[in-house]
Parts: C-alpha cells; structure tokens; sequence
C-alpha cells in the first residue's frame, strides 16, 4: 500500500479546516462516524488500482471525507433512528445532500468539495437524488461505489451484516447491470477486495468470476 492510503497518513495530510468538520461529524452516531472515515480509505485504494496522479487522489480522498458532512445538519432523531426511516423521514434524510453542498459552498476553503457532497447520490441514468442529474462527476461516482460497498458490509443500526459476496452482487445489480457507474471502478473495487481481504477460497473464486464479467 502506498503512503496516502496508510490511514494515519491520509488523515494527517487534511487541512485544518477539513479535520474541523469531520470531527463535527465524528459526534453523530457510531455508524456515521465510521462510515466517513471509512470511505476515504476505500476510495484511495481504487485511486491506485485507477493509476490516478497523487494530488488527484489526495483531492478524491478529501471529497469521500465530506461527502456526507450535510447529516450535521439532519435531526439526531432521524439520523440514529433505529428503525427504518418513514417516507417523510427519508425524504429529509435525503437533504444531507443538498445542505452538504450549501455548506461547502459557503467556505471558500471547502467549496471544491460541494460537488462530492451534493451528487453522491445522482445516478447517470438520472434516477438518483436530489437533482436527477445524468451527467455526474467523477468524484462522485468514486464515492458512490465505496458508500455503498461500506453501507452494506457494514451493520446500520437498523440491518444486520450481509456476506461480502451477497454485498458485490447488490452492488453488481444496482451500478454495473444499470450502467449508472464506469465499470472500472467497480472493477478496481473487486482488485482491491482480492488482494486487501481475507476471503475464503469460494469467496475469492466468485469475486474473480465476477472481475471477468465485468470488462470480459
Ligand atoms: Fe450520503
Ligand atoms: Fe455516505
């Protein structure tokens, strides 16, 4: 593993300002805290698999750490909810994202991150929230396939652990089988689970099963 994806590492080089909001973030639930310092890490692995320059890696990392700054501003009710959400509830979850991309918006030092916060949840056939854009940025769509991978293996309070398999086969379904990501990212996502996890055998053969349909 290279330097920048050395955990310590990575969150040495934010900025002052940067670690100011994460630890904002890192005072909501349990789940919350995790999941943000957890898809930075997923998302630099796929930057080296992708052969990205390191200031475009340092940049995507950066945008995974605030992608999900807007749920400071969602009620604590709603957030560690422990149930499912109602719709009513759901539909002000969904604001993290626009009230993330105001936020960054509105300091100067933060605002190239107001794109990761405010379109991680688009989807290129126009089917996601809260814009329905079609044309959404590559910073984007990094996070989106480590929010999901993480959102899955990783217990919310409200849903238990799935099988890592189970989990790449939703993920399969939900971005490649629809076309709403490049399928070399999610491509570099199984590179990494192969080579960074300890997989039994069977695991290990239908991931690289799977890595062969993908660009095969
Ligand atoms: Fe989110
Ligand atoms: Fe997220």
């Amino acid at each position: 593993m290279t330097e920048v994806n050395n955990y310590k590492d990575t969150y040495k080089q934010l900025s002052k300002n940067i670690r100011r909001q994460l630890e904002k973030l890192d005072h909501l639930d349990i789940y919350t805290s995790r999941h943000v310092h957890s898809v930075p890490q997923i998302v630099g692995k796929i930057c080296n698999k992708l052969g990205f320059e390191k200031s475009e890696k340092k940049f995507y990392i950066e945008c995974a750490y605030l992608h999900d700054i807007g749920k400071i501003f969602i009620p604590s009710e709603i957030l560690q909810k422990p149930g499912k959400l109602t719709e009513e509830e759901y539909e002000v979850m969904k604001t993290h994202t626009t009230k993330g991309e105001d936020f960054c918006n509105s300091i100067r030092a933060l605002d190239r991150y107001s794109s990761a916060a405010g379109c991680h949840h688009e989807n290129s056939d126009g089917s996601g929230y809260p814009y329905g854009i079609t044309e959404v940025p590559l910073e984007a769509e990094l996070i989106k396939v480590a929010d999901i991978y993480d959102a899955l293996l990783n217990k919310r309070q409200y849903k238990e652990k799935i099988e890592i398999t189970k989990a790449l086969e939703i993920l399969k379904e939900t971005l490649i089988d629809r076309h709403l990501i490049n399928s070399n990212i999610f491509e570099a996502l199984l590179e990494v689970i192969l080579e960074e996890t300890e997989l039994t055998k069977e695991e290990y053969i239908y991931i690289v099963r799977m890595k062969q349909t993908i660009n095969g």
